[in-house]
């Protein structure tokens, strides 16, 4: 098959009619082997890797924007001029090739080195950076210091056991036993030491000092900073199950965490899982995936309900039973005796163990602790800065301005972590980059992925445009006639398209 795809692409080094490509068009064709996208930008013709750096999503797909293209999976952003992942998730540049032109034709020439970034666009660097957190925004944050020139010492505290890692992939792919273990750290061992991060493991900051200037982890040891960046990200709720023991119940938040629900699986055959949102039916989905009977346990009256509505919400409940998931709603788990557990209707369920997945609470306790403003999360401006002088906050933490929606918001999204760590990056070097991307996450049951642009909290209408029963539609939630946010089902280029009206303030 792929040696048929390969038959049906374009040599470009064969040479490309110029008006072949469209202006604001690409092309996607062949390189010495390798998969390459042509782009043309008025007079500028481009020529870079076809494969997202992040999980290999098809450029071809994407949208361009100026001399800029977009990742129709998850929304990563590249320069066509540097191939330089501008946007998280993305974190690594595209390959470039050089393209000639002769007459009416393009010739994809010899790969080159990106030109060199402009380093050091710092008006202000401090001297050190400390920063608070390995996930998300902590690692992107430490990679665009680095990637920006800032040449003074980095500390990434970590209160995880493993290193960065790709979290979302947790519930998803590695928990169904399709993704490898190594494939889970975001950046491998030797990275840290080469981009002199000092990586600091299983530690937990338990005090922080604004005056002084430091961090003490709970061993007693202190770190100075001249910037502080806080990504400690969310906590896991956990309500008691009368009866159950703590061994049986599992929580899903780090990688340690997923390893042990994979472990627990292998020798179970039914699993009780309660939450009814992204993480518990990732959960099931996965969980499913290994030959396990899944019951899904939860107050909701439909699934994801809250954030989604019951439109999207009663397809996803309707695409987990035809993968045989049994789903209990209404209830909640009264008690567990031995492996049985009794639902607040009397019913009862046998399970070898249970997974909950009923929401995070942002870590804040620190930067309570230190007196920073606090408003349901960490305050922080329109820059990510917190009231604490050199103090920045991202990730699941922040609480921040949205242009967007004109409120303060806080979200659990993987890519606006990652995106707030990169601004918050650039403003420690003092580049005063306000944080205005439209909030996009997207998540995955069996093959099927949602993505979604904007924030809706609350709405008075939905228009559904499509069908959920042909996986083809777009559900668009509005206040007013306002358009908050748009979810779509396998229309990935519609979704980036919504992503830049959004930017633009171009959409109704
Ligand atoms: C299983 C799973 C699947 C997900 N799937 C998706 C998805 O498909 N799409 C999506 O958009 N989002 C998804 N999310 C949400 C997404 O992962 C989070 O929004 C994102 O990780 C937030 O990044 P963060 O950097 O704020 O926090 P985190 O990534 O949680 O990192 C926080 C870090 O802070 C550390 N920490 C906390 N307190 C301290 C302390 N006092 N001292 C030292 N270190 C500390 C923690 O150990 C951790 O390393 C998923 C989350 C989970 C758990
Ligand atoms: S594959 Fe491109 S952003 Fe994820």
């Amino acid at each position: 098959m792929a040696d048929a795809d390969n038959a049906a692409k374009a040599d470009l080094t064969q040479g490309v009619a110029l008006d072949g490509i469209a202006d604001g068009g690409m092309l996607a064709g062949l390189v010495d082997g390798e998969d390459v996208i042509l782009a043309r930008r008025g007079d500028d013709l481009f020529a870079v890797s076809a494969s997202c750096t992040h999980y290999h999503g098809p450029l071809a797909e994407g949208l361009m924007d100026g001399d800029t293209v977009r990742c129709p999976w998850h929304h990563a952003c590249f320069s066509l001029r540097t191939g330089e992942a501008l946007r998280a998730p993305a974190l690594d540049p595209l390959a470039c090739w050089r393209v000639e032109k002769v007459g009416n034709t393009a010739f994809v020439r010899e790969k080159v080195t990106a030109p060199a970034i402009e380093k050091m666009r710092a008006r202000s660097a401090p001297e050190s950076v400390v920063i608070v957190g390995g996930g998300a925004a902590g690692l992107a944050a430490a990679d665009m210091l680095r990637r920006e020139g800032f040449a003074g010492a980095i500390t990434l505290i970590s209160a995880d056991a493993a290193p960065p890692c790709d979290r979302p992939n947790l519930s998803k792919d590695y928990l169904a036993g399709t993704a490898q273990e190594e494939w889970i750290p975001l950046r491998p061992p030797e990275y840290y030491a080469q981009q002199r991060i000092d990586l600091v493991l299983d530690a937990r900051v338990a005090l922080l000092d604004v005056e002084q200037k430091l961090v003490q982890l709970d061993s007693g040891k202190a770190y100075r900073f001249g910037a502080l960046l806080l990504a400690t990200g969310a906590d896991p709720v956990r309500i008691p199950l009368p009866g159950a023991e703590d061994s049986q119940v599992h929580y899903l938040r780090t990688f340690a965490d997923s390893r042990a629900i994979v472990a627990r699986a292998a020798s179970a055959k039914r699993v009780v899982v309660v939450g009814a949102s992204f993480i518990g039916l990732e959960v099931a989905a996965s969980l499913r995936a290994r030959g396990l009977e899944v019951h899904v346990v939860a107050p909701d009256k439909t699934p994801l309900e809250r954030v989604m509505g019951p439109e999207v919400g009663g397809f996803i409940r309707k695409l987990h039973e035809e993968h045989g998931v049994v789903f209990h709603l209404g209830q909640t788990v009264s008690r567990v005796e031995g492996s049985r557990a009794t639902l607040s209707d009397g019913s009862k369920i046998d399970a070898d163990f249970i997974v909950l997945g009923v929401g995070v609470r942002p870590s804040i306790a620190l930067a309570e602790q230190a007196g920073l403003t606090i408003d349901r999360g960490i305050a922080v401006d329109e820059y990510l800065q917190t009231s604490g002088p050199g103090i920045f906050a991202a990730g699941d933490v922040a609480r921040w301005p949205d242009p967007h929606s004109g409120s303060k918001i806080r979200v659990e999204h993987w890519v606006v972590a990652q995106r707030q760590g990169q601004v918050a990056a650039k403003n420690i070097l003092g580049q005063r980059v306000k944080f205005d991307a439209v909030p996009f996450f997207w998540s995955q049951h069996y093959d099927l992925a949602i993505n979604y642009v904007g924030h809706a909290e609350k709405w008075d209408r939905v228009e559904i445009d499509g069908s959920f029963d042909a996986k083809d539609c777009a559900v668009v939630y509005k206040l007013g006639k306002r358009t908050l946010a748009v979810a779509t089902i396998y229309r990935d280029l519609q979704s980036l398209q919504v992503e830049l009206a959004m930017e633009q303030g171009a959409l109704s």
